[in-house]
C-alpha cells in the first residue's frame, strides 16, 4: 500500500524558504522521517510541484495507486477549488498538513478549500506534522 505525499509551489525550496516560519529541514528530511514512522505493508512516494495542474494530475494518478494521501498544498490550499474537486474523487483518506500554524498568520491563510474534503488538519506542528500526518493514513487504510 503506498502513501501519496503531495507537496505544492515553492516547498522544493523547504529549507532554505523563510527559515524563521518553515525551519531549516528540506523535503528530503521530511521523506527520510516519513519513512521511519511506516506502518508494515506500508510504503510512500513524495513528490512536489510548483504547478497546481501537477498536483491535480497527481491526485487522479492516486486514484489507482495510493491507498491514502498527506498533502500540504501550500499557497493552493488557499485558492484551488481545482485541487479540492480532484481530491473529492479520491475515496481513501486525505490528510492536510501545513507546516506552519497558518491560523496565527495573514488572514488570507485562514481558509482552505482542502479542508472542505480533509479527513484531518494539522497545522503549526513544523514538518513533525507530515509524520503525524502518515502515521494517521497507516491507521485509517489498515
Ligand atoms: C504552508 C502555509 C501556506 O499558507 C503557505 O502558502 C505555504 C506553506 C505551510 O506549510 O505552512 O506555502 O502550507
Amino acid at each position: 500500500k503506498t502513501i501519496y505525499i503531495l507537496n505544492g509551489p515553492n516547498l522544493n525550496l523547504l529549507g532554505k524558504r523563510q527559515p524563521e516560519i518553515y525551519g531549516h529541514d528540506t523535503l528530503d528530511d521530511v521523506e527520510r522521517n516519513c519513512r521511519a514512522v511506516l506502518a508494515d505493508g506500508f510504503d510512500l512516494k513524495l513528490m512536489q510541484s510548483n504547478w497546481e495542474g501537477q498536483i491535480v494530475d497527481w491526485i487522479h494518478e492516486a486514484r489507482e495507486q495510493a491507498c491514502g494521501i498527506v498533502i500540504n498544498p501550500a499557497a493552493l490550499t488557499h485558492t484551488s477549488v481545482a485541487v479540492l474537486d480532484a481530491l473529492n474523487t479520491f475515496e481513501g483518506p486525505v490528510i492536510e498538513i501545513h507546516i506552519s500554524n497558518v491560523h496565527k498568520r495573514e488572514s488570507f491563510r485562514h481558509h482552505s478549500y482542502v479542508s472542505m474534503r480533509a479527513d484531518g488538519v494539522i497545522a503549526g506542528l513544523g514538518i513533525e506534522g507530515y509524520e503525524a500526518a502518515v502515521r494517521r493514513v497507516c491507521t485509517l487504510a489498515a
